[in-house]
């Protein structure tokens, strides 16, 4: 596949294998080892290069980036952050002055996440940088730096032009191609933020003979909205979602500012943790509580379907062979709606349980109940046991008590590494106690801590 775009301000023109990654060229074939290679799994931030689109700049994991991603877009690593004739970047100066690098293996991939986060004029540098990890210098050196800097004007050389390219085959534009092709070829891998597929050609060695990237067809970029609705493409990157979910529904807000990391979350599609059909992926509890509705096309055929729906079995979705994922349509008004993600660390890391509420209380009596769960079984699913008990029962306390015992029918949980079915279950019973206080107006917050 033919790939252009632009490195470090120059033009360059790949003939590229369409799973390569950005990492292992920069590094193999270009002599740019500056991006470094941590974990090569999207959880260190060593490899973060800059990557300017129409949409802007925005910090990306070079390990998990495939090079036809890049088509039409431009590239900065470490050794394009410096004017050409030297003159630091102001947050390279910062981090010089304020000591932010002691044996500097992550250095290079903070700075390509902090100039990113300066261009964006961002001052929430503990969510720019929960995605870069350091294991010498220590955290306060580098946010000290990247304060310093904030006041500093941005360097003309930094901003990039995007390249005019023609489109590549492996990347459609219209839905009509996309769809058509992919019926034609259902043993394709779609790609579309390649945080799941990366992973599957870094880690499991494993060969992609035939694929399609998402990331070029527009109509799967689209967010539309009406009075009620908010339609996603199942192209939308997380980090563009967080945006509109922050307006309607700040819980689910909260728990997507803790998806992953920056640099995942700019990569991430929504679409991609729906259709990959993971029991912990964070956004179908979420979108299973709000009743959303599926999108999927085949061929020139469409169908929507609850998306609660859409979740068969482990490993096992209500999608057929060359079937894709269009999108997904929520509600706007759900004020009652409760998102609680529980993980061993609180940024960067995947769900044990993830627990959505959303119930609606009637004059002091529980009307309707969706409760949905990630983590708790084989695929995302409603809590009908628990949603049947609360159900016309009144908004008490001891009510809650007594559902809350209905979790163990409603889900068999599993044991691994992220935690035992008991503490699962526990969890569960304690965040449906913890929606009733968060109701109820008392303080729930686990970010405020108090003595
Ligand atoms: C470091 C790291 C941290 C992470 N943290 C979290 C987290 O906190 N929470 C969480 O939920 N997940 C997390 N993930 C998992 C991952 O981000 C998600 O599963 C992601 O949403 C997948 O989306 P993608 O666009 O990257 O999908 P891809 O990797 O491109 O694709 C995933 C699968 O979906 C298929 N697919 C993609 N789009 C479509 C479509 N439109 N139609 C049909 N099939 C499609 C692909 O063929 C593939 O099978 C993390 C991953 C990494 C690497
Ligand atoms: S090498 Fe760790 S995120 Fe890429
Ligand atoms: S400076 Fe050594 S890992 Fe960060």
């Amino acid at each position: 596949m033919n790939v252009t775009f632009l490195l470090n301000g120059e033009t360059v023109q790949v003939e590229a294998e369409p799973t390569r990654t950005l990492l292992e060229w920069l590094r193999e074939d270009q002599g740019l080892c500056g991006t470094k290679e941590g974990c090569n799994e999207g959880d260190c931030g060593a490899c973060t290069v800059m990557v300017t689109d129409a949409d802007g700049a925005r910090a990306l994991n070079a390990c998990i980036l495939f090079l036809p991603q890049l088509h039409g877009k431009a590239v900065r690593t470490v050794e394009g952050i410096s004017a050409p004739d030297g003159t630091l970047h102001p947050v390279q100066q910062a981090m010089i002055e304020h000591h932010g690098s002691q044996c500097g293996f992550c250095t290079p991939g903070f700075i390509a996440a902090m100039v990113t986060g300066h261009l964006q004029g961002r001052t929430d540098h503990d969510d720019v940088l929960a995605g870069n990890l350091c294991r010498c210098t220590g955290y306060a050196p580098i946010v000290r730096a990247a304060q310093a800097a904030e006041a500093a004007k941005v360097p003309a050389w930094i901003k990039d032009e995007i390249p005019a390219v023609d489109g590549v085959p492996d990347a459609p534009e219209t839905l009509d191609a996309l769809a058509g092709w992919y019926a034609s070829n259902p043993d394709a891998t779609l790609i579309a933020g390649a945080t799941d597929v990366g992973l599957w050609v870094t880690k499991q060695l494993r060969d992609l003979p035939k694929v399609a990237f998402l990331n070029r067809c527009k109509p799967l970029r689209e967010i539309t909205e009406t009075q009620d609705d908010i339609h996603f493409g199942a192209a939308v990157t997380m980090t563009e979602a967080l945006a509109v979910i922050r307006k309607t529904h700040p819980s689910y807000a909260e728990m997507i500012r803790r998806y992953g990391s920056e640099q995942v979350r700019n990569a991430a599609t929504i679409g991609g943790n729906i259709a990959n059909g993971s029991p912990i992926g964070d956004n179908p509890p979420a979108l299973i509580a709000l009743g959303a509705t599926l999108h999927l096309r085949h061929g020139t055929k469409t169908r929507d379907l609850p998306i609660e729906d859409f979740f068969i079995a482990y490993g096992k979705q209500d999608r057929a062979p060359g079937e894709l994922v269009t999108g997904v349509t929520l509600p706007k008004n759900a004020p009652a709606l409760r998102c609680y993600k529980i993980s061993k660390r609180f940024d960067q890391d995947i769900s044990a349980v993830c627990g959505c509420f959303n119930v609606t209380v009637v004059n002091g009596v529980i009307s309707e109940a969706r409760i949905a769960f990630g983590g708790m079984a084989g695929t995302p699913h409603r809590a009908h046991g628990v949603e049947a008990a609360l159900i016309g029962q009144p908004w008490t306390s001891a009510t809650i008590t007594d559902a809350a015992g209905l979790f163990a029918q409603d889900y068999t949980p599993m044991s691994d590494m992220r935690a035992s079915a008991d503490y699962r279950l526990k969890v569960a019973q304690n965040l449906l106690q913890r929606y009733f206080a968060d109701l109820s107006g008392q303080a729930t917050s686990v970010l405020e801590v108090s003595a």
